[in-house]
């Protein structure tokens, strides 16, 4: 039906709410785990619980779903909470790299999750700084 497809959003493509926390999940476990992610894992605290419930709160509503996460975090955007990191290029290319393999895990279709990893892949490179932070 033309009119529903139409409506439907990302979110809902990828399979809601529950592959959006299988992705999370499974790129805090790369980043925790894989030695190639050392220095990301190292930017964050020890405690990646909260991590785990903001990041898919914020990727639920860039794909079109619940926007829960603007609601509870007034007046930011995803380039704003990372104002105080010294985002390097190792660093994005790392959370990149640890996103796309998590999007790859999640059994998502290939087409969509190749958009919603290139997608990201360009945000993480936006965030690089080429000034220090404060600079
Ligand atoms: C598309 C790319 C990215 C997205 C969507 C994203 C998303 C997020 C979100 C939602 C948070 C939580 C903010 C909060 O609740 O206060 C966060 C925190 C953080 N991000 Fe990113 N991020 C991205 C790229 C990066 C990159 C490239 C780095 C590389 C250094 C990075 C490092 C961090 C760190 C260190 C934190 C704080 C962790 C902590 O306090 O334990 N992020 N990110």
């Amino acid at each position: 039906m033309a009119d529903a497809a139409v409506r439907e959003t990302p979110f809902d493509m990828v399979g809601g709410a529950a592959t959006v926390r299988t992705i999370v999940d499974r790129f805090y476990d790369l980043m925790d785990e894989q030695p190639a992610y050392a220095e990301l894992r190292a930017l964050h605290a020890s405690d990646l619980a909260p991590m785990r419930t903001s990041l898919a709160g914020f990727l639920t509503a860039w794909l079109g779903g619940p926007r829960d996460w603007f609601a509870d975090n007034p007046g930011k955007c995803v380039m704003s909470v990372h104002g105080r990191i010294a985002v390097t290029a190792a660093t994005a290319r790392q959370w990149a790299d640890a996103m796309r393999q998590a999007i790859a895990d999640s059994g998502m279709a290939s087409d969509i999750g190749t958009r919603m990893a290139d997608a990201l892949d360009g945000m993480a490179q936006a965030m690089i700084r080429t000034q220090p932070v404060g600079g």
